[in-house]
């Protein structure tokens, strides 16, 4: 039996993490608008507004002995013992330590010496600021005098700059302080609009806003000087690396209680209303905004609004099935991540620096048919955001930063697989809302308003750009790379100076992809659907589709499984033919959804390939066998140990393509059956190989050729939330959004007897209950709707406001 570190509590939607030492920092966010905090299980980590690279409050140090150094730490010293509620970073030994992650908000519960002491951290609703309630209490006999210290390391504001050009770095830095209030200030006089602020609803009996006076020079965060020998320097920085550490003297009676509150929160002033007085911060916003959380009830209040909207949020889809792990995977840890990587994309975790990607074009554009049916608003805005990026030939800004909104052209585009994403996300959105009016929308080319079309147009350009890029084979050129990143078949790297990805040394017009094929095949059937509703003529379109089905059968097929490319020199890629890797993921996965030669009997024989050569207990490997030596016209994929990563890992996004595609066939066993191997709920038992979190998904778990096989990395910003998503919610569970209602499809393991859904869709609520009497997977026998028997499997979308009974009944 392998060791775990906590327990799910479904009724308080938490996690609660009972050893702080746990095999790798255990994560959870802060805020779902603008501002945003990652908070490890022992507080640590950073927070931002809207951008980590461009606007970051706090410092955090990436790569650092110990791990996870850095965050919002209290130091509580009680005579001669120091000890933090989270645990770090003094590591005093508490007599009870919890860290609950729950949805938007982390709670530490600590005990030492007959002090309790709760810590509550979250982003309110519509604020710019992380709040921490913090409350100590005095569960002794004797009278506590204690002595508390908060912390908070200022950034630079630029959290690239800030780990590089010290030589301007260490002189820059501004502070002021006001009654209980400390105000970082750094670059504000000239070009910055924006100041930081840490407050406290209480009178202080100290400060320090100098690091060096504070920790000491020789010291770590785990023994402050100040906090060492019980009294702050007041110490006012200017430059070095300032600060925000609150002295408070506590004293507390038996059974007494006091309550702080304290708020890390961002201020932008208009240019004219920027200073009270020469060098003097205009402080208005900041103290309206520390008002609203001057006490406690106000806090609580803030909390409960919070979780109201998390309750909304999930209220949306919710399953009952018996299975407590399926359920709260779907219920709230599924949704929830999905949420995260809409905000995050793929910018700032524990594994993304925040410094180095922003928004991913494809990335944003999959992690939207996970978030859709959260908020749909805000996924209508983001897919005109990411359409502005789009060039005018149909391809795209492979990134861009979401304080800008602009294209970043550093790596620039060519991936020819980003352009047909989009066609993904509006069709979800759409299906979702019933709102055509989105095609509408005129979006400019490349953010430019001079270059601007509808947003059909864009999908337009997106089908097109694949139809006039296609290679030698009639199959879809591949670009620097199609989703796999790392199958760069015109890259021809050979400097370890250079990106893998963004090296162009060939000009390919060889390298086909068929991931790209099965895609084009996916998502341009979407589009000619889109067409036909619009009243447009699809003859030609659908006749690039037939031509890539075509394409695909004839070139595209290995006798077993589909081939995953031609490379640079017209050499299959992913077949029986090569010595290493052989048969990979994707393909399968693509051309399987898209149900290529699925009359021919190709999709089992691919699938059963795939179950063959490339599942084990932990998932499946993205390709078989693994690279054990560098292919320089494959490009990064074979520089991965085996077993890890693009390399034969089990890269979780694409093991959803699988399940879905296993859909497809009515393969219902083999499709629970693979969901359950990568479902975090279902790994918890095997924390300690598995070493992520176990409330949310990972990129990738070690392959069967790894050296750890079974151990994750890269967890929580990943596609692999949206995409378990569909393939739980729509493709096994069986409710599908669709253009004129919910079309109720399960696939499911033969021995599931029954379950039931609740599904808002469209300001309409749908109690739909399905029986598995003659144990099926896959088939909707008879429906009744209110009570109606209808013909067919579609629940037609009712008045908003309205609720239905579904009752269906497979066999
Ligand atoms: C990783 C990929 C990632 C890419 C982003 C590669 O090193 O293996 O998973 O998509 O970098 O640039
Ligand atoms: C992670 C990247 O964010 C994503 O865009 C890419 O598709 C996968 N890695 C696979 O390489």
């Amino acid at each position: 039996m392998m060791k775990t570190y906590g327990h799910f509590d479904d009724a308080n939607r938490e996690y609660v993490i009972t050893d702080p030492k746990t095999p790798f920092p255990w994560i959870n966010y802060l805020g779902n608008e603008e501002f945003f905090g990652l908070i490890s299980n022992t507080a640590g980590g950073y927070c931002f507004y809207k951008d980590a690279k461009f606007r970051r409050l706090t410092r955090y140090r990436y790569n650092n002995v110990p791990m996870d150094t850095g965050g919002r730490y209290y130091y509580i010293k009680d005579g001669d013992t120091v000890w933090n509620p989270g645990w770090k970073p003094t590591q005093t030994d508490l007599d009870f330590y919890e860290c609950r992650h729950g949805l938007s908000y982390s709670k530490f519960i600590g005990e030492k010496d007959g002090v309790r002491s709760e810590l509550t951290c979250f982003v309110p609703k519509g604020t710019n600021a992380e709040v921490h309630k913090l409350t100590l209490e005095n569960i002794s006999n004797v009278r506590k005098k204690l002595k508390l210290f908060s912390f908070a390391e200022w950034c630079l504001w630029n959290g690239m700059s800030d780990m590089e050009n010290f030589q301007r770095n260490l002189s820059v830095g501004e502070v002021e302080i006001e009654d209980s209030v400390i105000y970082h200030k750094t670059e504000y006089k000239e070009r910055r609009d924006h100041y930081a602020f840490f407050s406290v609803n209480a009178p202080i009996d100290g400060f320090d806003t100098d690091r060096e006076n504070f920790i000491g020079l020789y010291n770590g965060f785990e023994k402050p000087v100040a906090v060492a020998e019980g009294s702050p320097r007041n110490s006012v920085a200017h430059g070095w690396s300032p600060i925000a550490s609150h002295y408070i003297e506590v004293d507390l009676e038996p059974g007494e209680k006091r309550e702080l509150v304290f708020v890390l929160g961002y201020i932008e002033n208009e240019k004219e209303e920027k200073w009270e007085s020469k060098g003097v911060i205009n402080k208005t916003k900041a103290k309206a905004m520390i008002a609203q959380f001057d006490t406690s009830e106000k806090v609580d209040a803030a909390l409960l609004a919070l979780s109201k909207d998390w309750e909304k949020l999930l209220s949306v889809y919710q399953v009952s099935t018996g299975d407590e792990k399926l359920d709260r995977m779907v219920n709230i840890w599924n949704p929830y991540q999905c949420m995260v990587t809409f905000n995050m994309s793929r910018s700032a975790s524990f594994f993304e620096s925040g410094i180095g990607r922003g928004m991913g074009f494809r990335d944003s554009n999959q992690d939207l048919i996970g978030f859709v049916h959260q908020a749909p608003e805000r996924a209508k805005q983001r897919i005109l955001d990411i359409a502005a990026t789009q060039f005018e030939d149909g391809s795209a800004y492979h990134q861009y930063q979401p304080l800008t909104k602009r294209g970043n052209a550093d790596i620039g585009g060519d991936f020819n697989d980003d352009p047909l994403w989009l066609i993904l996300s509006v069709s979800a959105y759409i299906k979702e809302t019933g709102d055509w009016s989105i095609l509408d929308e005129i979006v400019p080319y490349d953010n430019d308003e001079s270059k601007a079309t509808d947003l059909f147009g864009h999908l337009t350009r997106s089908f097109t750009f694949t139809t006039k890029n296609l290679g030698p084979h009639g199959l879809p050129l591949i670009g620097r790379a199609d989703w796999n990143d790392c199958l760069n078949l015109n890259c021809f790297s050979d400097d370890p100076n250079e990106s893998f990805q963004t090296t162009g040394n060939q000009m390919g017009r060889t390298a086909e992809s068929l991931m790209i094929a099965g895609q084009f095949v996916l998502y341009g059937r979407e589009y000619v659907e889109l067409c036909k509703r619009r009243g447009i003529k699809t003859a030609d379109s659908e006749g690039h589709i037939d031509a890539m089905i075509d394409a695909v059968k004839k070139d595209g097929w290995d006798g077993e499984w589909f081939l995953r490319a031609y490379d640079y020199y017209g050499k299959k890629v992913g077949s029986k033919e090569n010595d290493e890797a052989q048969i990979f993921i994707e393909s399968q996965g693509f051309c399987t959804m898209a149900e290529i030669g699925k009359e021919e009997g190709l999709c089992q024989k691919a699938l059963d390939s795939v179950e063959e050569r490339l599942a084990c207990e932990h998932g499946i490997v993205l390709n078989n066998p693994a690279f054990t030596k560098y292919v320089i016209e494959y490009g990064e994929i074979s520089t991965y140990p085996p077993g890890y990563k693009e390399n034969a890992g089990i890269f979780c996004h694409n093991n959803p393509w699988i399940i879905i595609g296993e859909t497809k066939l009515g393969n219902g066993d083999r499709a629970v059956d693979y969901w359950k191997r990568i479902a975090p709920a279902y790994r918890e038992e095997q924390s300690e190989l598995h070493k992520m979190e176990p409330y949310v998904y990972s990129q990738m778990i070690a392959g069967k050729d790894a050296f750890k096989p079974g151990e994750a990395k890269n967890s929580w910003l990943t596609g692999t939330a949206a995409w378990n998503w569909a393939a739980i919610s729509q493709d096994i569970l069986g409710i599908k959004p669709g253009y004129d209602g919910l079309m109720i499809d399960p696939c499911i393991s033969k021995d599931w007897k029954a379950y039931a859904i609740t599904r808002k869709f469209r300001s309409a609520t749908y109690r739909i209950s399905i029986r598995n009497p003659d144990g099926v997977c896959k088939g909707v026998k008879s429906m009744t709707v209110n009570g109606q028997p209808v013909d067919g499997n579609i629940v037609a979308a009712v008045e908003p406001g309205s609720s239905v009974d579904v009752l269906v009944t497979l066999g």
